[in-house]
C-alpha cells in the first residue's frame, strides 16, 4: 500500500435540509463566505495538503458546483479587456485541470459512509483524505496538512477531533479515548451520535478524515447505524475492533459549523472582519447593533 495521500473525496450528495428553500436550486456548498464558495476553501486546504486528485460525491442538482470548477474563456476575456488582473487570477485559479477533478453520483442520501463508498473505484489500494465542505476551519497551518504531517508519524486511520460542550456532543461522533497524547489521541471505541448521557468523551469528530482502504471493504457491508443512515464512524469503528490503530487528532484552528445557519452566519462574520477592505464598516455596524440591542434591554 502507497502511504502518500493524493487523493481527496468531498461528499456533497446530501440534501442541505438545514438551508431550504435555498439549497432547493444551490447547492449547500456553492454558498458564500463573503465572495468565497465553501467549496473552494475546502479545496484550497486540499491543495495545501499535497493533495492532486479531487473527487467529487455528487447528487441531482449539483451542476452550479461543475460549472464553478470549469473554464469561463468568456468572463475570463472579459476581465483581461477590462485590465482586472487580480479578478482574472482570482478566477483562474478556481478552475481545475483537467483529469484532476472526478464527478460519482451518489443516487440516494444513503448516509456519509454510503457516500464515500460510492468513490471506492477511485480510490484503489492506498490512503486517502475525506473532507466534508461545511466544516470550514480558518487556522494558520490548514487543518488537513497538519493532518497529514501527524498521519506520516502515525499512519492510521485518523480523524480530525475537537472539545465540544457537553449539551451538544450528542449531534456528533464521539471519540472514547485509549491514550491521551495531547494532540495526538489513541482511541479505544467511536460512536455516532450517542444518547445524552451515554457519551464516551466531549471529544467529538470534525469533518478532516484521512483514511486507509480497508474503510472502503468495511463499507461494502452497508450496515446501517445511527439515524438508519451508513456512519462512516461506524465503518472507522470496525477497524478498531480489527486491532487496527485509529488516531483522534486535535488541530489547531477555529471550526465553523457551516451546515447550521448560525454556524454560517458566525463564519461569515468572522471571514468578513479578517478582511482588510471589510472591517471597518462592518466592525462599526456590529457596534451599532449590539448598543441598539443594550439599549432595548
Ligand atoms: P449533513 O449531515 O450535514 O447532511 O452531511 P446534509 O444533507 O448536507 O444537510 P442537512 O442536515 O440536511 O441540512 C454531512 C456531509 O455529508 C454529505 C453532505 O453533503 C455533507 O457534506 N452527505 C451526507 C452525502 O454526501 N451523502 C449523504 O447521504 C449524506
Amino acid at each position: 500500500m502507497k502511504n502518500k495521500i493524493s487523493k481527496a473525496i468531498f461528499p456533497v450528495a446530501g440534501l442541505g435540509t438545514r438551508f431550504l428553500p435555498a439549497t432547493k436550486s444551490i447547492p449547500k456548498e456553492i454558498m458564500s463566505l463573503v465572495d468565497r464558495p465553501l467549496i473552494q476553501y475546502a479545496i484550497d486546504e486540499a491543495r495545501a495538503a499535497g493533495i492532486k486528485e479531487f473527487i467529487f460525491v455528487t447528487s441531482r442538482g449539483k451542476a452550479a458546483l461543475e460549472d464553478y470548477f470549469d473554464h469561463a474563456p468568456q468572463l475570463e476575456a472579459e476581465l483581461k479587456k477590462k485590465g482586472k488582473t487580480e479578478l482574472l487570477e482570482e478566477v483562474k485559479n478556481t478552475s481545475m485541470d483537467s483529469g484532476a477533478i472526478a464527478y460519482i453520483r451518489q443516487h440516494k442520501p444513503l448516509g456519509l459512509g454510503h457516500a464515500v463508498w460510492c468513490a471506492r473505484r477511485l480510490i484503489g489500494n492506498e490512503p486517502f483524505a475525506v473532507i466534508l465542505p461545511d466544516d470550514i476551519i480558518a487556522a494558520e497551518k490548514p487543518c488537513l496538512q497538519q493532518m497529514v504531517e501527524a498521519f506520516e508519524e502515525n499512519p492510521g486511520n485518523m480523524v480530525a477531533a475537537m472539545e465540544v460542550p457537553k449539551e451538544r456532543v450528542s449531534s456528533y461522533g464521539v471519540l472514547d479515548i485509549k491514550e491521551d497524547m495531547g494532540s495526538l489521541v489513541s482511541v479505544k471505541g467511536m460512536v455516532e451520535k450517542p444518547p445524552a448521557g451515554e457519551e464516551p468523551s466531549n471529544l467529538a469528530v470534525i469533518g478532516r478524515y484521512l483514511l486507509t482502504p480497508q474503510i472502503l471493504k468495511n463499507l461494502n457491508m452497508k450496515q446501517t447505524g445511527a439515524g438508519g443512515e451508513i456512519q462512516l464512524t461506524d465503518a472507522i469503528a470496525h477497524e478498531i475492533t480489527e486491532g487496527r490503530p485509529v488516531y483522534g487528532y486535535r488541530f489547531r484552528g477555529q471550526r465553523f459549523d457551516c451546515g447550521s445557519k448560525s454556524g454560517y452566519l458566525q463564519a461569515t462574520v468572522s471571514f468578513a472582519l479578517s478582511r482588510p477592505e471589510l472591517r471597518d464598516d462592518l466592525m462599526g455596524f456590529l457596534r451599532e447593533v449590539v448598543n441598539v440591542e443594550q439599549a432595548a434591554e
